[in-house]
This record gives structure tokens, sequence and C-alpha cells, in this order.
């Protein structure tokens, strides 16, 4: 069904934003691979949070849930499921690329098997240091890439390697360093530029002996996790990312939003809108073993920037919303090095481009270098006043529906959007939240 959106008034709110996607899938494989209780609050209850949780129950792990509390309990590194075992990760790549590395190291077999939208990932990134390390882990092979669904076949042990990451991603790294807790030797893990941190943090707070040495993490394995009995999970970045944008954009608007993740490895949009000339605050900080506090941001004249491929996987799952921002921005925005967003739920450089193109903006896109083996893709967009009412697509894809839905509330016009339904792989209060605005 389409859903309709109408020009909202100028807006002057506090508002929350459900927690951490990222944290709320490493609290739950971490807090498995305890022995007792731990309790998780707030805990995201989306699509793929979910999908964790199942593969967690299906590998035998006791899990409470009730509202917003979680209560995992688990017996060890080993999960206690004895047989056989088929998982299913849903759409969330997250899931199955960092519950893979744990899955090599059990004494159980698994297959893993993903949704169509899924099944389209690529594995490869993670089958090949898994098997460096001697897991028998295999994707389905496709041209020169591996696919869900994955098999993996339990292996006496798993080796201690030194491993560097063709591209900055922090579900590989984090399927590499949950993979190194049961290897023979420590496992050394870089990557060409810094990606989100929470595994690293998380493990920490679990009491895992992991390290950095210059930029490299350092990984020693253990006999057993301790659970911290409690984690807090605060607000979701991306999530909050959608209403920065929307108060910097709306005329007359102020938002403050509470509780936000401020992990510096998440929040490379704050510095990129800075630079745009948003007027941003970050008051009332506090955290543990995430930092995080209010963010307030008022109606702002933004100017276009460029965007450096080093500062991506800062902000890698908001180039979307920020192809937004620079639409509204005086001039033309640049952002390197976005080809990542090229295998995300969709297409996210084609989906922006085919909506905001639908509204009026002109787009462009270009590959670099031309004669080489690693290609680059750079994405433009050119900033307006006026935009043409349009009928937009989410391509099945919850950070463009989002992104979709902002625009069209600032462009004071009536616009709809074909499928709203997968927000819910990451928010499923953000309709009602957006409805709350009115
Ligand atoms: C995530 C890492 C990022 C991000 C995804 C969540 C994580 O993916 O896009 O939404 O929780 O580790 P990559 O590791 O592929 O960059």
């Amino acid at each position: 069904m389409k859903y309709e959106i109408k020009p909202p008034p100028a807006l002057k709110k506090e508002i929350k934003v459900p927690p951490d996607k990222s944290i709320s899938h490493r609290a739950v494989m971490l807090s498995s691979l305890c022995k007792g209780k731990t309790v998780i609050k707030p805990f995201l209850k989306s699509d793929d949070t979910l999908a964790t949780l199942h593969c967690m129950s299906r590998l035998g792990v006791n899990t409470y849930l009730k509202d917003y509390e979680l209560v995992i309990e688990g017996s060890g590194l080993q999960f206690p499921c004895n047989n056989a075992v088929r998982l299913y990760a849903q759409d969330s790549g997250t899931t199955m690329r960092i519950l893979s590395g744990l899955l090599c190291a059990q004494k159980i077999p698994s297959i893993f098997e993903a949704s169509p939208s899924l099944e389209r990932r690529p594995m490869k990134r993670i089958t090949i240091p898994l098997r460096m390390m001697g897991a028998n882990i295999e994707g389905k092979r496709k041209g020169s890439n591996e696919y869900p669904p994955l098999t993996i076949i339990p292996v006496k042990k798993l080796k201690g390697i030194k491993y560097a990451l063709a591209v900055a991603s922090a579900q590989v790294k984090s399927a590499i360093m949950l993979a190194a807790l049961y290897a023979d030797k420590p496992t050394t893990i870089s990557e060409p530029f810094q990606s989100r941190d929470h595994t690293e943090r998380m493990l920490k707070l679990f009491k895992a002996r992991i390290r950095k040495k210059g930029k490299a993490i350092i990984c020693q394995p253990t006999k057993n996790l301790i659970s911290p009995k409690k984690v807090f999970i605060p607000g979701d970045f991306s999530s909050a990312s959608f209403f920065i944008i929307l108060g910097l954009i709306l005329k007359n608007s102020q938002l403050r939003i509470k509780n936000v993740n401020i992990n510096p490895t998440r929040c490379g949009l704050l510095k990129v809108l800075k630079r745009m000339g948003a007027n941003i605050r970050i008051v009332n900080k506090k955290g543990g073993y995430e930092p995080y506090a209010d963010i307030i941001v008022k109606s702002s004249k933004l100017k276009a920037t460029k965007v450096a491929e080093k500062e991506i996987p800062l902000m890698i799952d908001e180039i979307p919303i920020l192809c937004v921002a620079a639409a509204f921005a005086k001039g033309k925005t640049i952002i390197n090095g976005v080809e990542e967003l090229v295998i995300k739920e969709t297409n996210r450089v084609s989906s922006m481009i085919f909506n905001l193109l639908k509204a009026g903006v002109k787009v462009g896109t270009l590959t670099y270098p031309k004669k080489s083996a690693k290609q680059h893709v750079m994405l433009s967009v050119e900033g307006k006043k006026q935009f043409k009412a349009a009928d937009f697509k989410s391509f099945n894809d919850h950070r463009t529906a989002m992104s979709m839905v902002i625009f069209a509330m600032a462009a004071q016009k009536s616009f709809t959007i074909d499928n709203i339904k997968c927000i819910n792989k990451s928010f499923p209060e953000f309709i009602p939240l957006i409805n709350s605005l009115y």
C-alpha cells in the first residue's frame, strides 16, 4: 500500500529513537556465550535483531523477551544445542556475517540460510579469512564470489592469523574477532580505514582480552567470557540521523533527540554536517562502554561539501540521508568512495538516484579510476530550493524508505512512497514517531 507524506508544521520537540541495532546484535551474541543470565535493556525489537535472537534460540540458548527487556541465559562458548542445526538469518547481513564467526568454532554442523534479498549479498569476505583460520565454511559459489546459504562443518581447531581486510567492514572484522576467541594463538586484524568498533568495546565489557596496537586489533583466545550481568543499549545514531536531518532542513524547527549513541566510529555524519554549516549541539554526555548524549538540531542553511573515501565507513549507513541533506544544500555535494552501498539491502546508489531524480534533483555517479581492478564510486547531488511532487520507491530498503520520507516532509509538497514495511528491519517505531510530529 502507498504511504502518503504531507508537509508537517514547524517542529519544536523532544524525541527518543530505539536502541542501537549493531549493539543489540552483539549484546545478544556475547551474552549467549556466557554462563548464566544477562539482562539486556533496552533491546531493539526489529526484524534484524529478532533474527539474531531466533538463531540463538535454535542454538539452544534460553532467551526471554518482555517489552524492551531481554534476558539471555547461555552456557558458555559452545552453544547448548547438540545436533546439526539449520539457521535462518532472514534479511540480516549482520546476523549472518558475524554469527558465522562463532558457528565455525562450534562442535555441531550448521546450515545458514537467508532471504532472497540477503542471498544476493557477497559472503566471500568472511569465508576467506575464516577458512584461513582453518574453518570449514562454504558459501554457494557464483562467479568469483560466494553467497548464502553457508554450510559450516566443525573442525578440530582454529588458528590465530594475521589478516588485513581489503575493505573496511565491521561485520567482517567482527566475524574474525569472534572466531579468534577459540583460536590456538592471538589474531591480528587491520583494516584500510576505521569501521565501527562496537564488537571491540563489547568484547572488553565481557572481559575478553582485546587491544589495539597502532591501527591493528589484537584478539587473544579465551576459555570463557564473563557477563557484566546488565547491558544498557543507547539510542541508535543511524535511526537518529533521519531526525537530525529533518530538524536541519525543515524551516523554523528544533529537535532534541535523547540518549543517542555518540561512538566516534559511528558519528562521521556529524562532522560532515558541521562542514555544511549545520547547527548541531551535543549535550548531556554520558557513557560506559559506549558513550551517549542528547543531540539538539536547529534549522540551518546548509552548503555543499566534499566527503572523502576514508570518512565513509564512519557513516556507511547515513549516505542515503546525507544525499537528502545535500539536495537541500546550496551547491554540489561530492561523496567519494560509496561502492559498498551498491551491495547493501538494495543498491543504495541507484535507489537514491532514482528517487531524487524523480523529485527534480540533479544527481550523478562516476566510477574511478578508469583502469583499475579496485573501482570506487563517486556520487554527486546538486542542491535545490523547489522540488517536483513524485511517487517514490523504497526498493524494499529501510534506509532508502526513511530517507525519502524525510525528504518528502521537508520538500513541502505531497509525495507517496510505495512500500514502507521494510522500515521494520531497523526502526519499527519510525512511522508512529513521524505521525506524532504532526
Ligand atoms: C554493521 C556494519 C556495516 C553496516 C551495517 C551494520 C554492523 O556493514 O552497514 O548496517 O553492525 O557491523 P559493513 O560491515 O558491511 O560495512
